[in-house]
Parts: C-alpha cells; structure tokens; sequence
C-alpha cells in the first residue's frame, strides 16, 4: 500500500492542480497586526502620493496623474464568457515595467525619506527634498544592495540610480541577460551567481552585513516592500468605482496574482481584503516546478520547507516565479488571506503569452502571463469551490513583459506557437 503523501494530489508529480487553503479565514481584514497594521497600510497609500511627484520629476514616462500606476481594462473576449474579466495592467507599469516596481521603488523611495529624516528633514513638510543637490550628496555615500530573479533588481537599479545612491544587484542564474545589461547602462553594479534565488539573496544579505553604509532590500522578509504593493489595493478600490462596479456579497471579486516568493501577491492581498473583507479572493498562481508558497501553506510548518523537498526542480521559463522556497512573512501573515494556490504549466504560460497578444494586444513576459493560465485551467473549479452561482468579477493581474527587447519577444511568440500547434493536433 502506498504511504498517504504529505502534499495534495497531483503537486509531486507536477500536475497543475487548483489548492483551495483549508486554513483561508475569508472574513480576516487586518493582517497579523503585530506585524503589520492598519496603519502600515494607510501610511504606504500616503507615502506612494509624495513618490509619485517625485517620480514624475525623475523619469520622463511617469506623470503625477491620479496616483494610478496602471489601468484596469474591461477584457469583452468571448474566450471568458460568461465570466466578467478584468485585467490589472502592471506589465504596462511605467520605468520597471513590472509589479515589483510597486514595492521596489517604494523601499528605494522610503530609505531615501529614512535617510534625509536622520539627517533632520522632514519629507512631509519637504516632499520634494529627495531631488535636492544635498540629498544626493548624502544618497551618493550610501549602497543599496538586493538579491532577486530580475525585476526587483531591475526596480530598485533603476529607482536607486536616478536617486544617486549606488547600486549592487545580485541576480539567480535564471535572471535575463537584457535586464543585467539595462542595468549595468544605468550604473548598477550586476553580480551574477551560478545559484538559485534564495542563493542570490543570501549572498546579497551579507554583502550588505559587512558595511555600515549598505542598505538591503529584503524581498524575503521586508516589511516596507510588502506594505508598497499593499496601496495597490486603493487603486483598485478607486478603479472598480471608476467602472460603476460595486464589489459585495452577490458580486465578489476574484484575483489572480502571479507568485514568486510572495512579496507581491502578498502585499496586494493584505490591501485587498482589508478594503473588500469577506468579498474578495485572492488566488496566488505559480508554475507546476516552483509551487513555494502552496508547498510551504500546505506543510503547515511554522519553519520553511521547500518545493525541493517535494522533489521538484524549480526549472520554469518564468523567471519571475522560480521561487524555491516562499516568503516566511508572507506565509505567517498572509496565509490565512490567501483563498488558495493555482498551478500552472510552463505550457500553459507559453500559449497565454501568445494568445494574450493575438486576442488584445498584450505584450506579457511568461510569468506576466500566469493570471491568464489559470483562470483558462482552473477558473471553473476555482468558481465553484465559492459556491457555482456566485459569477463575481474576476480580476486577472499582469504583472511584466511590456520591455521585453523584440529579440526575448520574438522568442516567447514562438514557444507560444509551437504549444498552441501542437496543442491543437493533441485535439484532432
Ligand atoms: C513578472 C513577475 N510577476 C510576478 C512576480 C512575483 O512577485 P513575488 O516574487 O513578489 O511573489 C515577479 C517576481 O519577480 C515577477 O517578476
């Protein structure tokens, strides 16, 4: 007899599977408050209003507009039908290019503040003193240092360059050439390693340990990166009611959010449900090889356990995903928001990437194009596991791709095809 597996059904042998959380409490609003408050939330929406005057100033993209860092779009495609679909564009988001953006750019904007403040100005009454020649005298002594797959790194380079301060990322072996060249233009120092993302940050992490005047951007255990994604949340808020729509028990909202090491889904899901409580799901979707955060949920360990101890490989063409081991913060204060994981197959991520283009024009990287995947493989089953009559409104987020370089896009385009042509010969 075959001994009961410790992970559901399907997980070990890399099957996309759809995990609702036993543990998901719909009702909880406020995240785990010794960590993170109510107050934390609310002072990164006020925060995000003084970066975007400032990022407006820097970056020739961005403009002050409403605070809004990228729309959500009404998607009429018979392929959702019946279904209401929304996509939240964050693979337009202005300079990154991706939702990391929202808490890489955050972080970088709040060491700025932290830095001037202990130097006795207040950034309330100076909001725009960052810009300052003297601030970036003082930013110039400092190095912020960040380990990531690639788009956090390409964030915070991008934001902490254009600030003054000096810059060293410290990319996995799954990180894009073109993002590592991007930002070595920029002046960033790029360290490559031969490891995993855990790997890169833990050698980011003590690089920063040996020098007082090195900041790290901890994307496994920040606080200040959660609470950037968090204000996303608002802007949503704002968005629905733009579009008349109301968000209640007979229309709840369904979220699809790609997850790497959970930072941002996270993030997002704390706003979320503190705005729309009981009426909002948040569903986190990550490939079938790098499950970290479903495999870390359902171990309900309290100390980390990693998709390799499930005895997968965390070999995914969505760089920004193959995430081997998830946040711990996230899982502690999150997981119980969290209504439940959605696999995907790197199949699956190549043909979204290419019908997205094909049905509305959306230039998505692989990991960008997750949101789309699942809800095409899992989004009925998801629909029921809430109760079957409860249509909702679904909102898929697309969270990178918009710079992919016409070489890197070429090629997705082309993985896209060869999985629909052999897809479609599987049918007849
Ligand atoms: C395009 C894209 N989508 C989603 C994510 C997931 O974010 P997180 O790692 O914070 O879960 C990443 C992470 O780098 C990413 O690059």
């Amino acid at each position: 007899m075959r001994a009961k597996s410790l992970w559901p059904e399907g997980v070990q042998e890399s099957q996309p599977i759809w995990w609702h959380n036993p543990k998901y409490k719909p009702n909880k609003r406020a995240a785990n408050e010794g960590r993170v408050g109510v107050d934390d939330l609310k002072r990164a929406v006020e925060s995000w209003s003084r970066f975007q005057m400032i990022l407006s100033k820097i970056f020739s993209d961005i403009e002050s507009g409403d605070g809004a860092q990228s729309q959500l779009a009404q998607l009429d495609l018979p392929e959702f039908l019946p279904s209401k679909v929304l996509v939240k564009a964050d693979h337009t988001i202005k300079t990154t290019g991706s939702i990391k953006g929202r808490g890489g750019v955050y972080e970088v904007l709040s060491f700025a503040e932290y830095v001037l403040k202990s130097h006795g100005i207040d950034p309330r009454a100076h909001p725009m003193a960052p810009l300052s020649a003297a601030a970036r005298a003082l930013f110039e002594r400092y190095k912020i240092v960040v380990g990531s797959t690639g788009n956090l790194a390409f964030s915070v380079g991008m934001a902490g360059r254009k600030l003054g301060f000096r810059v060293e990322v410290h990319m996995s072996r799954d990180a894009q050439t073109w993002k590592k060249v991007r930002l070595r233009d920029a002046g960033v120092h790029v360290v490559e390693h031969e490891g995993d993302y855990s790997h890169a940050v833990d050698a980011a992490r003590k690089v920063a340990s040996t020098d007082a005047f090195s900041y790290f951007v901890d994307d496994e255990n920040s606080v200040t990166l959660l609470i950037g994604y968090s204000a996303a949340a608002r802007e949503i808020m704002r968005q629905l009611e733009h579009s008349g729509i109301a968000i209640n028990q007979d229309n709840p909202l369904f979220v699809y959010l790609p997850c790497g090491v959970g930072g941002a889904p996270g993030g997002i899901t704390l706003g979320l449900k503190n705005i729309f409580g009981p009426n909002v799901h948040c569903i986190f979707v990550e490939p079938v090889a790098s499950p970290c955060m479903l495999v870390q949920l359902a171990s309900g360990s309290a100390v980390p356990v990693n998709v390799y101890a499930c005895g997968l490989s965390n070999e995914t063409i969505a760089d920004g995903l193959a995430v081997a081991q998830a946040s711990m913060l996230v899982a502690e204060v999150v997981g119980e928001q969290i209504a439940g994981v959605a696999t995907v197959q790197d199949d699956d991520l190549s043909e979204w990437v290419e019908r997205m283009w094909t049905l509305a024009g959306m230039r998505l990287e692989p990991s960008g194009a997750a949101g789309f995947a699942a809800f095409a493989r899992h989004g009925r089953a998801i629909q029921q596991s809430f109760g079957s009559n409860q249509a909702g409104t679904t909102i898929i987020w697309t969270t990178g791709g918009s710079f992919l370089p016409e070489l890197e896009w070429a090629y997705a385009r082309e993985q896209g095809q060869r999985v629909l042509s052999n897809r479609a010969n599987l049918i007849v």
